[in-house]
């Protein structure tokens, strides 16, 4: 005999252990079904152990999705303030780190005993180690089974996230069960991933280690933020941010001094004749950065002696460095997935799907992906809370 829910719940991620303890709290009878050993594993290892859990300056342009919209109504329904409050009423001290993301003062251990915490009060049933192996819709009700247990229930919310990091367990079950339902799936590809370089930009890989606050631009978007040397190519938070963006064929631009005025480069040479460019650089930038920038410009006397066009020319390459990235490192390297679940056969208010009564996707496994510096945490628990009004 199948044991009954009002809903089941697959993924006990952020999103999961969110959706599923407020609408236990709500008087759900839920289900909550987790394939790894132990719940919320992404939320322990983000923010470098400290989750960086939202971001003060949410805001739906700072999320990607075919439907820049989509995202609108649960982010304005559940906003960063009410997470913070929550966050707050557990007793658990944050800081703001650097534009508006906040972090726990201690360890992202206290979110998720702060998700279970209040799973359990809202009396959550969450399993663990479980392999899906059927999920089947009958009658009007979806019917789960694991190698342990059979469970069914009138109502079933896709959590399962993206296939970032498959080495942590993610995988591409969202995609699969939402396949199987009919439902349309935007091409998943990693975003906030380091970008790796190729062709004549491999001489760049010497300066692995090497990081510099810069503006990376593709198309019309573009970051202020530090981008990291690699052994591969390119990473560091401005990399990551402008990944999310960028597609096979295109550039990256990097303007390596992003504070200097328009015509420094000239106006050095006239006060100072006798500098020279690796040194202006150094005032800035690493050393070592310096000197691969300066010998690739092939500008090594005195700049009293370099024309003024060359010197113009090598200002405009350091502020619009072009590199073409060959790939990126992939999946297995990649914060987040861009795409997943089509947001047009989402109901934006409550995440339930439009073809099938009773099924909903929330968090990840949908194609909304946020910005790097909370975003992502700030929509698994927006969404959670939209579905979780109406389970
Ligand atoms: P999530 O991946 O959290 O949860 C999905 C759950 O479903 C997992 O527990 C998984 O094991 C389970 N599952 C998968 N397949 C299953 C199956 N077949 N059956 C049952 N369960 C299954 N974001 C942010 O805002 N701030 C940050 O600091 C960071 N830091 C960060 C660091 C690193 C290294 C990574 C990889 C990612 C981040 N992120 C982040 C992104 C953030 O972790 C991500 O956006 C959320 O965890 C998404 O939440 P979900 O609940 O949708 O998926």
């Amino acid at each position: 005999m199948a044991n009954t829910y009002d809903a089941i719940i697959l993924g006990a991620g952020a999103a999961g252990l969110f959706c599923a303890a407020l609408a236990g709290q709500r008087g759900r009878r839920v289900l909550l079904v987790e394939r790894a050993e132990a719940p919320g594993k992404k939320i322990l290892i983000s923010g470098g152990g400290r989750c960086n859990f939202t971001n003060l300056d949410v805001a739906p342009d700072r999320y990607l999705s075919a439907n820049p919209h989509f995202a609108k109504s649960a982010l304005s329904r559940y906003s960063a303030q009410d997470f913070i409050d929550l966050v707050g009423a557990h007793g658990i001290a944050w800081h703001e780190k650097t534009l508006g993301q906040l972090f726990c003062d201690g360890s992202a251990r206290q979110i998720v005993d702060m998700l279970l915490d209040e799973g359990a009060k809202g009396g959550v049933e969450l399993v663990c180690e479980q392999d899906i192996s059927d999920v089947r819709h009958t009658d009007g009700r979806f019917h789960v089974k694991t190698d342990a247990l059979t469970a069914e229930a009138p109502a079933l919310v896709i959590a399962t996230g993206g296939p970032s990091i498959p080495k942590m367990g993610a995988t591409g079950f969202a995609y699969d069960l939402a396949r199987q339902f009919g439902l349309k799936i935007v091409e998943p590809r990693p975003a906030l991933v380091p970008l790796t370089l190729g062709g004549d930009d491999v001489l760049f890989r010497d300066l692995s280690g090497v990081a510099a606050d810069v503006h990376a631009r593709c198309g019309k978007t573009a970051f202020r933020e530090a981008a990291l040397f690699t052994h591969r190519g390119l990473s560091g938070p401005a990399i990551l941010q402008i990944s999310s963006y960028w597609r096979h064929g295109q550039d990256v631009g990097i303007d390596f001094l992003p504070d200097r005025e328009r015509g420094w480069l000239l106006d050095a040479k006239r006060e100072t004749p006798s500098s020279v460019l690796r040194s202006l650089l150094k005032d800035g930038l690493p050393d070592r950065l310096a000197t691969t920038l300066a010998d690739r410009l092939t500008i090594n006397g005195d700049l009293g002696n370099v024309p003024d066009k060359r010197l113009t020319q090598a200002e405009e390459k350091l502020a619009d460095w072009r590199f073409r990235p060959n790939g990126t490192e992939g999946f297995a390297k990649a914060e987040v997935t861009i795409g997943g679940i089509s947001t047009a056969e989402l109901s934006s208010k409550t995440m339930e799907t439009k073809t099938v009564p009773g099924l909903y996707a929330i968090g990840e496994a949908v194609d909304v992906t946020g910005w790097l510096g909370g975003y992502n945490f700030q929509w698994a628990w927006a969404s959670g809370w939209a579905a979780a009004q109406v389970l």
